[in-house]
């Protein structure tokens, strides 16, 4: 199937943030007819050196904030699309603190909507898995399209809400827009407070990691890589107004995961601290594609779990300058959360 719409200039929210900087290097790398404008509030999560070094011809930057409707009126009047990755995305900080989940998930996709709807612009609009809450280990069901919504977390409550907005805004006023759930992604520039990279960074400092709970829980994992070309295929080819769920069959426990980096690293198998669970846990997730796959024709490059970890475990080992500055105070609030 060929590209449908072959947007010229788009803006990607959250192009600072670990999956978005990764959709930006991607767009750069394959899709040379298309111009890139970052909008990045740079919060704690952002960091302008995920794009640092590609070509200003091809990327422009914006310091700004997705709840600024002014700013917003101002910058989208001539671009084709937006793609929405800007959010509040840790679980354990909508815990601690819901607020600028509420504000920068829910508030900051309504404004994005509004904007979209005034200029006609193309809006994609990346979620998660979570909206549909979790599975028992045993189920032999995956999440798909028609799972209901069940949110659990601050966070995933707010994904949701957000996701709403969307089908709301389609219908209603005809925003141009789709949406896509994806599972637990994983690669370079993923912030230290998420799970595989506390643990390579905990191991490379001579710090224990840590596992929650009984360390069963399941999560779907995806390369990076992967979401990225599916968030191209569903922008270029994907039916407005529907939904699309995107995962690799990549579903692994968490001690699993940690044993793997454990070896790996050349650390024993024993050699981490089971630490509080965090409240309300989900427990499983794993996402049927076949929608993705069968109606847009997308699939999954880097399957190699192993291969792809031990990539990941080498990028931390080299861009150490990159992570160190925000290690000390990220295990910190760990810490003070019995984490
Ligand atoms: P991240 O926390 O690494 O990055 C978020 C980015 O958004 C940062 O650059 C931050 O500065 C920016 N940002 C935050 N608030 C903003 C605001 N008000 N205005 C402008 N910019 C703002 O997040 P991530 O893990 O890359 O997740 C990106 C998106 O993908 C999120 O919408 C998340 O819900 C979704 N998602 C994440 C995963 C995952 O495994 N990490 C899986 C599925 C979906
Ligand atoms: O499923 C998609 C979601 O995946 C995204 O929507 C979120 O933005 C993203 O953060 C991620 O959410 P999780 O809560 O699954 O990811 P996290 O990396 O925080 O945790 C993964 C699993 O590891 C989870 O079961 C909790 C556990 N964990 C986490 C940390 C930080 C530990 O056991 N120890 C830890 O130190």
């Amino acid at each position: 199937m060929t590209d449908t719409f072959v947007p010229q200039n788009i803006i990607v929210t959250g192009g600072c943030g670990f999956i978005g900087s990764n959709f930006v290097h991607y767009v750069v790398n394959n899709h040379p007819d298309t111009h890139v404008t970052v909008l990045d509030a740079l919060t704690y999560a952002g960091n302008i050196e995920n794009i640092a070094g590609l070509p200003a011809d091809r990327v422009k930057f914006v310091h700004g904030n997705i709840c600024d409707a002014e700013l917003l009126d101002r910058l989208v009047p001539g671009h084709d699309a937006i793609v929405h990755y800007a959010a509040e995305s840790h679980n354990d900080n909508s815990i601690a603190n819901p607020e600028p989940f509420l504000k920068t998930n829910v508030e900051g996709t309504y404004r994005l909507l509004e904007v979209a709807r005034k200029y006609d612009v193309r809006y994609h609009h990346i979620s998660t898995d979570e909206v549909y809450g979790d599975l028992a280990l045993d189920d032999p069901h995956r999440f798909t399209e028609e799972t209901p919504y069940h949110p659990s977390s601050p966070y995933s409550s707010t994904k949701a809400s957000s996701d709403l907005l969307v089908r709301a805004w389609h219908r209603t006023f005809g925003v141009r827009a789709t949406i896509s759930n994806c599972s637990n992604n994983y690669g370079p520039y993923q912030h230290v407070e998420k799970f595989i990279p506390r643990q390579i960074t905990n191991i490379l400092e001579g710090i224990r990691p840590k596992l929650y709970g009984d360390g069963l829980n399941v999560r779907d994992w995806i390369h990076t890589d992967d979401h990225s070309s599916a968030v191209w295929t569903i922008l270029t080819k994907g039916r407005i107004g529907e939904t699309y769920l995107i995962g690799a069959d990549g579903e692994r426990n968490n001690i699993t995961v940690l044993r793997d980096i454990l070896e790996v690293m050349g650390e024993p198998a024993d050699a981490f601290d089971w630490v509080k669970d965090r409240p309300g846990h989900d427990r499983r997730y794993a996402i049927d594609s076949t929608k993705l796959q069968t109606e847009l024709g997308w699939h999954p490059e880097h399957t190699n779990f192993q291969e792809g970890l031990e990539q990941t475990i080498k990028w931390y080992s080299d861009n150490r300058a990159w992570w160190e500055p925000v290690k000390a105070a990220t295990e910190e609030k760990y810490k003070q959360q019995g984490q």
